[in-house]
């Protein structure tokens, strides 16, 4: 195996007594793609922000680039952040900002890059996820939901990440469009070098972009391996929820 880009040892989070990360371990080498699966409520979205330093963990470790995370002071948060790229759920961009201030908001803000060279970049990445120029000068509310992710994939690489996460990329969107977003998170994350985390519901999403997938349940990694070792383990678990079966080890709680 490569060098280890995120380690993550024996993390735990609880909130109050709700018991979310019981242990997790979990290693990604530099340049992979490892996709997180498991069911709503897992802590998936704990887990990336645990890493990010955004969550303090009770206990454990997550070295990014043998550096500890946990526990580190906002000024090591921001060198963390400066290397790290993320794609939100929702899009989650300004709506008073235009496209193009969206995709060069961090450029601008923290990489302290000027208006007009920041817009010039802004629209070579907008071009490069399949952007027309003119659209950096609209809002984002007045782009479809899949422009609206591609914008957001924009902003995500444009610092040029040596981590980018992704989280639920392709919720929302119909197959062809989330498979169009598959192809442009791999370009990005191939083209970059980059090393990415990806947690998602979506199996052809998770099948197309892993180099690795891993499945959080109950607050454990209980299995990892690449996408043709998930095609045939014979994990109960796994089976279980790429089939998307009620019936199974796991019991949905409502
Ligand atoms: N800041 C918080 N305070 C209290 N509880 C929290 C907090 N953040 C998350 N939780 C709880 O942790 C659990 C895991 O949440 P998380 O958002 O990580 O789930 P998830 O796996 O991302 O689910 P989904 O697939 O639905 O997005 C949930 O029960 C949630 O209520
Ligand atoms: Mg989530």
């Amino acid at each position: 195996m490569s060098e280890a880009k995120i380690k993550i040892s024996n993390l735990h989070k609880a909130f109050g007594k709700k018991v979310v990360l019981d242990g997790v371990d979990l290693e990604i080498p530099k340049g992979e793609s490892l996709v997180v699966i498991g069911g709503s409520g897992t802590g998936k979205s704990v887990l990336i922000k645990c890493i990010q330093g955004l969550l303090r963990p009770d206990t454990g470790s997550i070295l990014v680039d043998d550096e500890e995370v946990v526990g580190i002071n906002e000024k090591q948060k921001e060198a963390l952040h400066s290397k790290m790229g993320m794609l939100f759920q929702g899009g989650a961009l300004f709506d008073s900002l235009s496209v193009w201030e969206n995709v060069a908001f961090d450029l601008i803000e923290n990489k302290k890059m000027n208006k007009k060279e920041a817009k010039t970049e802004a629209i070579r990445v907008l071009r490069q996820v399949g952007l027309a120029p003119d659209v950096a000068d609209l809002s984002p509310s007045e782009l479809s939901g899949g422009m609206q992710k591609r914008v957001g994939l924009a902003r995500a690489i444009a610092s040029r990440p040596e981590i980018i996460f992704f989280d639920e990329p392709t919720t929302g969107l119909d197959p062809i469009m989330a498979d169009v977003i598959n192809d442009l998170i791999i370009e990005s994350v191939k083209g970059l070098g980059a090393t990415a985390l990806t947690i998602t519901h979506d199996m052809a999403s998770a099948r197309k972009i892993a180099d690795r997938i891993a499945m959080l349940y109950k607050g454990k990694i209980i299995w990892q391996g690449t996408v043709k070792e998930m095609e045939k383990t014979d994990n109960a678990y796994v089976c279980q929820f790429i089939n998307g079966c009620s019936q199974g080890p796991i019991k949905v709680e409502v």
